[in-house]
């Protein structure tokens, strides 16, 4: 079995991006063959600084190794270091139609945020999908926003295997955690970077604290039995599954600044040791250079014959 996935480095990795993705690449990590990289292409379509780019890719794949990701057991690699991708984006784009990215949830969200429409954008799921079929990959593990791009993966390939007639893309299949699939943000919308409603995984200890806060509570009185479905419910449940915090909850008698605070110590006893390793990698670029290229070796290593037998089929 073959995971892969990825994360875009267009800003600070968040408790969203942990619970709902970055968890579940740790774990399989010890299951089969792993790899994991930086969309820093994709995160071109919103960070237009070179020097800010670089900097968040380096960020994304120290916070990766920080988290526990261990490059002897995963590959960890850049999307950028291997070209073919966008050879094989614009093969693929050949054969999609237009239709299915005019209903791509993504775009249309982004579009109703006010982001002016251009072409990064429009086709970002046709690179997403060559991200997944360039590497033979089995499985992808998401959070449940990044479903439908695994689904256009799959009817693309397939639409390529029928249209050039062999089995030269394989089918891959997400991995969703039905608990985490998304994680609500202080505000209670889905946790996101362009949402500004995020708890950071290595921001500054005062502004996660300050964020934990102010989680948004409704105006129920300490003594009374706590409403189920708030966000400070939503992401008790998230960090705390196996806590008994559930029983005061549902008796009352415990304000909701408690159960912040108990949040805010749980998030120190997950997120202190990643912290610490964080700044020291964040110290020494040279080593995550080193890691990355290493990866971007053996990412090329399994993508070759893929691309070449994709090559070979269109004539190329
Ligand atoms: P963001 O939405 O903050 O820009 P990304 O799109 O870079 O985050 O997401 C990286 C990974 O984290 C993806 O697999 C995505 O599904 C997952 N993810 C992001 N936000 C959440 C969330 N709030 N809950 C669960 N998973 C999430
Ligand atoms: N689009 C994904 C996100 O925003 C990042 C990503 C790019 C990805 N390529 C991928 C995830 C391939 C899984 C597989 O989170």
């Amino acid at each position: 079995m073959r995971t892969l996935s990825g994360v875009q480095s267009s800003g600070q990795l968040h408790i969203g991006n942990y619970y709902g993705a970055l968890r579940q690449f740790l774990e399989l990590q010890n299951e089969g063959e792993a790899l994991y990289f930086i969309a820093n292409l994709h995160a071109l379509t919103t960070v237009r600084d070179g020097e800010l780019a670089r900097k968040l890719t380096l960020e994304c794949a120290a916070a990766f190794l920080a988290l526990g990701l261990d490059p002897k057991k995963a590959v960890l690699f850049r999307q950028s270091d291997i070209a073919e991708v966008c050879e094989l984006y614009w093969v693929l784009g050949t054969v999609v139609p237009n239709a299915h990215l005019d209903r791509a949830h993504s775009y249309k969200d982004k579009i109703a945020k006010g982001i002016a429409p251009n072409l990064g954008l429009y086709a970002y799921p046709v690179l997403m999908a060559v991200d997944i079929l360039i590497y033979d990959s089995d499985v992808v593990p998401v959070g449940k926003d990044q479903k439908q791009h695994i689904e256009f993966a799959r009817d693309w390939a397939t639409m390529f295997n029928t249209t050039y007639k062999g089995e030269y893309f394989k089918l891959p299949n997400p991995s969703i955690q039905a608990a985490t699939e998304t994680v609500p943000g202080i505000d209670g919308e889905k946790m996101s970077k362009s949402r500004k409603n995020t708890i950071d995984l290595f921001g500054e200890e005062k502004a996660v604290i300050k964020a934990i806060k102010s989680i948004k509570t409704d105006s129920t009185l300490p003594e009374a039995p706590k409403p189920d479905g708030g966000p400070l419910h939503q992401l008790l449940k998230v960090m705390m599954p196996n806590a008994d915090w559930e029983t005061s909850w549902r008796a009352g008698g415990l304000g909701y600044g408690k159960y912040k605070d108990m949040l805010i110590e749980q998030y120190k006893a997950t997120f202190d040791g990643p912290r610490k390793r964080y700044a020291e990698l964040m110290a020494d670029p040279a080593q995550i250079e080193v890691v990355l290229k290493d990866g971007a070796e053996r990412a090329r290593a399994i993508s070759a014959p893929v691309v070449a037998r994709v090559r070979k089929a269109v004539g190329l």
